[in-house]
């Protein structure tokens, strides 16, 4: 934690862990599920839907072997970890929300994967062990640039090889305030998606020993997101 800085990482995660086992639960699912949706939430699933693809065939161009094992940081409701076991990965899926960690191992189930999936409750920041590759989508972005350095630095030192995130980039400020208008339940605005501006996030890569070797921007409807792939210097 910087000594500049209120954030405090303690406080920070007991406040996603609560979100997310409560409201957090029903909207990240629904958009992540099947169900109808509201015009504006399905453009964040299609824009999701987007990034996920992307960040497939990021990871498909690497060539990693079948056996690799990869972690799925944040991993909400399984849907990249159903998707990697399906291809033949192993994974661990861990999640700071036991309810999300409990949704992912039903749809697992159900999708006959379950046996190529590790589940854990954790958060980011402490989960241990040593992957192929580590993939953390839309997590991040509920990260100021101080917790981000330090969730990233534990991501980054549990793999050589890849680590594919996404993290929200500052600009398109009233597109994002219409997201979280449109996402966070005004008691809880407090999880709002932080903005981390290319002069922090290059800082963050240069002190987490980290270079970018892949960027795009995803901004479909009110989905608005950069993916990056980085790896050890
Ligand atoms: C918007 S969802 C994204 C889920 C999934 N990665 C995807 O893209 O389908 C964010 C997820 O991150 C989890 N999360 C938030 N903070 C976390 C932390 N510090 N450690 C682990 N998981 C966290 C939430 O519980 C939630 O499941």
């Amino acid at each position: 934690m910087s000594s500049t800085s209120s954030f405090n990482a303690e406080e920070h995660q007991k406040m996603l862990r609560s979100y997310f086992n409560g409201h957090g639960f029903n909207r990240w699912s629904s958009i992540y599920g099947n169900e109808k949706l509201s015009t504006v939430r399905t453009t964040v699933r299609q824009g999701h839907a987007v990034m996920m693809d992307m960040a497939y065939a990021w990871l498909q161009q690497l060539n990693l072997p079948e056996e690799s094992v990869i972690l799925d940081a944040g991993c909400g409701t399984g849907l990249f970890s159903i998707r990697l076991a399906k291809n033949g990965y192993s994974v661990k899926a861990v999640d700071i929300a036991a309810q999300m960690v409990d949704k992912s191992q039903e749809e697992a189930a159900a999708k006959g994967v379950q046996g190529k999936i590790e589940f854990e409750v954790n958060t980011i920041e402490s989960v241990k062990g040593t992957y192929d590759a580590v993939v953390c989508f839309d997590v991040l972005i509920h990260y100021p640039a101080e917790g981000f350095i330090e969730a990233f630095r534990n991501l980054s030192s549990l793999t050589k090889g890849p680590v594919i995130f996404t993290y929200a980039p500052y600009n398109e400020l009233l597109a994002f305030q219409h997201w979280i208008g449109g996402f966070f339940p005004k008691k809880e605005r407090r999880t709002t998606i932080q903005m981390i501006t290319e002069e922090k996030m290059n800082k963050a890569m240069e002190t987490t020993g980290m270079v970018v070797k892949n960027m795009q921007k995803i901004s479909f409807g009110f989905y608005h997101t950069m993916l990056m792939h980085a790896e050890k210097k």
